[in-house]
């Protein structure tokens, strides 16, 4: 199985081959990593927001081998940021090699535990692009509901694209 634990800088050698020029960015609002150097820039970032307390961003890593083979983090939704933050959305890859496993839902799983565990969240919500279909199922495996479909919510590459919104709520997640 996987475990999720503290990002470190040296990461981001293993990440990067997982993300640049693969097609794993093609789902993600992020466009992937312009370089090596530019990748190590950003998630020296997240590494200090985990640390500061804010955007927790953590390495997924394959438990039978130690293989780091993606990332999963929790972002507080803009309007409920100020400390303590009760409403996050997930953000998560996994690395082509090692999709179709149940890793992806295990990360969110993971993430749920910490969210309504440790940071107290009283919502956690997935913005997902509509087609996504691997996406929106590893959510609704851990219980999340479809709350709507927001249309022309993001623009990615120069396209407009929809998005499904899901969202788990605490309660729903202790009666689980
Ligand atoms: C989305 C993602 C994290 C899923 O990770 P994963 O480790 O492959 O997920 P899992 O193996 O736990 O589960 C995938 C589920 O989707 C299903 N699935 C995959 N592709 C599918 C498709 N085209 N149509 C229908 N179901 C599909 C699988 O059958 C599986 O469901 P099951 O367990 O009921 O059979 C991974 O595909 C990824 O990183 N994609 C690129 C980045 C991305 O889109 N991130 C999410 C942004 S919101």
């Amino acid at each position: 199985m996987i475990e999720l634990r503290a990002p470190l800088p040296s990461d981001v050698e293993a990440l990067h081959p997982l993300v640049a020029g693969t097609g794993v960015a093609d789902t993600l609002l992020w466009d992937g990593p312009a370089s090596l150097d530019e990748y190590r820039r950003t998630w020296l970032i997240f590494v200090e927001e985990v640390a500061r307390g804010g955007r927790q961003t953590f390495t997924i890593v394959e438990t039978a081998t130690g293989a780091v083979i993606g990332t999963a983090g929790l972002r507080p939704v803009a309007g409920s940021d100020a400390a303590p933050w009760f409403r996050a959305d997930i953000g998560l890859f996994i690395g082509i090699p090692y999709q179709g496993r149940g890793y992806g839902t295990a990360a969110v799983r993971q993430l749920l535990d910490v969210g309504f565990g440790k940071l107290g969240l009283e919502k956690i919500e997935a913005a997902v692009f509509v087609g996504n279909v691997a996406s929106r199922r590893i959510f609704e495996k851990n219980g999340f509901v479809l709350e709507g479909t927001i249309r022309k919510a993001v623009r990615k590459r120069g396209r407009l694209v929809d998005e499904w919104l899901l969202g788990i709520v605490r309660e729903e997640r202790v009666s689980a």
